[in-house]
């Protein structure tokens, strides 16, 4: 068995972009287990937006210290247990860090049901930060009925391919927006979405006047800054504004844009409502029924980005920033050479 554990630390705050310089790949002697200990082989990490905004000294979410692991979310299976209440090949999720190895409190994982779903799927369609957040935010905040129109923001990605998805399932007309025309087409023809908008290169407020002239009932919004500005210009009478993120302001939030057209929302009788996953502990198992039984009968596409390695961990977050991943983006979790 082996005896080493490769992770990936903190090694300098980055101002502005995250580049692969703000990082570090460490090696360490794994200890033997102590009781109540569990040590789990970490097969998939999830790469998440919001890591970008654990990345600064102090201020929103959780912070990452200079020299800690990145505490990223990641699935894996247990390989020794010093804990009754873990085995040995049990498959697990959990804050397992962008490491080879997670040695964990019992309480810090959670058992998957590899039934449901791979174990990648269980970051992707079936995790906590993609499809459980993408169903909260649509059934939730959103509440799109059928026939409304409802526009996504982020489409391509984790979150948003999920979201435009289900309110399709639940009959809305989908309009999502992303970058480059390549997405554009895999949003309509991969996931079925009625409509794309491609940020890049088209007029966002324009194209929305074209393909929703009545207005937009919800929008889901991942990306903040400009584009929901677009969208807040286009809304309909009581429209449902989702503020699930805004990835276009994470690279500097001590100088975060708010909207300008936020009195669109008095003119039109209009609400924005943000909201965060863990405010809905409730919903989660309804949630992972619903998207586990779409899966399963194909009602849902679930496209994941994964790459291999976790020396890759670093370049995978600028891949997501800079627009690269299709679908949920993760690392294997692979050694390093
Ligand atoms: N509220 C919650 O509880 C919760 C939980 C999880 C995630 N979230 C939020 O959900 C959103 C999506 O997260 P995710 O992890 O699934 O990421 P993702 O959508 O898989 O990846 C992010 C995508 O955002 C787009 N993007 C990046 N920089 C951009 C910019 N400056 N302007 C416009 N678009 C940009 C890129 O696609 P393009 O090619 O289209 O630019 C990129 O692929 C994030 O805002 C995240 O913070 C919220």
């Amino acid at each position: 068995m082996t005896t080493i554990n490769h992770r990936v630390t903190l090694a300098r705050r980055p101002t502005g972009e995250a580049t692969a310089d703000c990082f570090a790949l460490e090696s360490e002697q794994l200890a033997k287990l102590e009781a109540g200990q569990v040590r789990v082989k970490v097969e998939y990490i999830s790469i998440d937006a919001a890591l970008r905004t654990m990345l600064y000294g102090e201020g929103y979410h959780r912070q990452f210290g200079v020299g800690d692991t990145i505490g990223s979310t990641g699935v894996g299976r247990v390989i020794d247990s010093a804990s009754p209440e873990w085995e040995v090949g049990q498959a697990v999720r959990g804050r397992l860090g962008a490491q080879t190895f997670a040695t964990v409190g019992p309480k810090d994982i959670a058992a998957v049901d590899e039934n449901l779903g791979p174990l990648s799927a269980h970051l992707g369609a079936l995790g906590g930060t993609t499809g459980l957040t993408a169903w909260i935010g649509v059934r939730n905040i959103g509440k799109p009925l059928p026939g409304e129109t409802f526009v996504v923001s982020g489409a391509a990605g984790g979150v948003g391919s999920i979201a435009g998805q289900i309110a399709k399932i639940d009959g809305a007309r989908v309009i999502g927006i992303a970058g480059g025309p390549e997405k554009a087409t895999f949003l309509v023809d991969t996931l079925g979405f009625d409509e794309a908008i491609d940020y890049k290169h088209e007029d966002v407020g324009e194209r929305l006047r074209e393909l929703a002239p009545d207005g937009l009932n919800v929008f889901f919004d991942n990306v903040g800054g400009d584009i929901l500005d677009a969208a807040l210009d286009n809304i309909a009478l009581r429209a449902r504004v989702v503020i699930c993120g805004a990835i276009s302001q994470y690279d500097d939030m001590s100088a975060v844009t708010g909207p300008s057209m936020y009195l669109r929302l008095a003119e039109r009788q209009s609400r924005m409502e943000g909201f965060a996953l863990f405010h809905f502990k409730e919903s989660y198992a309804q949630a992972t029924a619903e998207l586990a039984g779409w899966l399963a009968d194909g009602s849902l596409v679930s496209p994941e980005d994964i790459m291999e390695g976790l020396e890759r961990f670093p370049e995978a977050l600028e891949f997501m920033f800079s627009g690269g991943n299709v679908g949920k983006l993760m690392v294997h979790a692979t050694p390093p050479a």
